[in-house]
């Protein structure tokens, strides 16, 4: 059962979300965190970062970090890559060293294997403590779009034309500079993190928060797939909220 909580604001819903991450890694003692980016994540990133500039001794400096997913073709020193994103916006302010934030490679020469790999580093370490995870306006979780068979690993992931141009804000409105691609962790990688920390926020997402809700798991629905996992807090504000209020 996905429990769901809706907040008064984003701010609220960044500190629901801090309180959910500091109680895997500060009680449950977990070293690992499944980053995400995208705008979902930005108030609960904003409030640990508050709480790490208070009290640098908690124990985030010594966690490692693993992201969902990385754009294919953009080149290294891209501000969009998301390795970099992550950087900028959270770990570094963290106290989290560089080599301690893993995402998947999409320069390798054998991408499949680059995918096999990043599989097997996360396992590696122990599996994804606790996940932060957004959801697309279409429903889907990292880049797995609609359709995507919920058993698989970290793949290669054509990104759709609506999330192109979702995204499209990040590189100067131009749906066209968005890649076409990502290496992505899949959902049946995801599913493994031990906890789940989904977040939605804005009246732009207030429709997929109640299909989500309201749907059976189907791979037609990526963001389905959470009702299959076991410790899932799905964070909401209040204008998320409001379509799910009328189902
Ligand atoms: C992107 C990311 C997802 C993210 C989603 C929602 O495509 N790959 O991980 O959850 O979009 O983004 P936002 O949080 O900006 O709405």
């Amino acid at each position: 059962m996905i429990d769901v909580r809706v907040l008064p604001d984003r701010e609220a819903v960044g500190v629901a979300a801090a309180d959910l991450i500091d109680a895997a890694v500060i009680e449950r003692g977990e070293q690992v965190l499944g980053l995400a980016t995208g705008s979902s994540p930005g108030p609960a990133y904003a409030e640990l970062i508050r709480r790490h500039a208070q009290d640098p001794a908690r124990p985030y400096g010594s966690t490692h970090a693993f992201l969902l997913d990385e754009y294919v073709g953009l080149p290294p020193d891209h501000p969009e890559r998301y390795a970099r994103v992550i950087r900028r916006e959270f770990t570094e302010a963290m106290g989290i060293d560089a080599g301690a934030v893993h995402a998947p490679d999409p320069d390798a020469p054998d991408l499949e294997r680059a995918c096999r790999d990043y599989d097997a580093a996360i396992a590696a370490a122990g599996g994804v403590g606790v996940q932060i995870l957004g959801i697309g306006s279409d429903g889907h979780i990292a880049f797995n779009a609609p359709g995507t068979p919920f058993a698989e690993g970290t793949h290669v992931a054509r990104l759709s034309s609506s999330t192109r141009r979702d995204n499209a804000r990040f590189f100067d409105g131009d749906p066209e500079r968005v890649p076409v691609s990502a290496v992505s962790q899949g959902i049946g990688t995801i599913l493994r993190a031990r906890a789940l920390v989904v977040v939605a926020m804005g009246e732009a997402k207030a429709e997929i928060v109640a299909r989500l809700l309201s749907s059976d798991p189907t791979e037609e629905m990526p963001a389905s797939a959470l009702h299959l996992h076991p410790d899932v807090t799905l964070l909401l504000d209040r204008p998320a909220a409001r379509a799910a209020d009328r189902s």
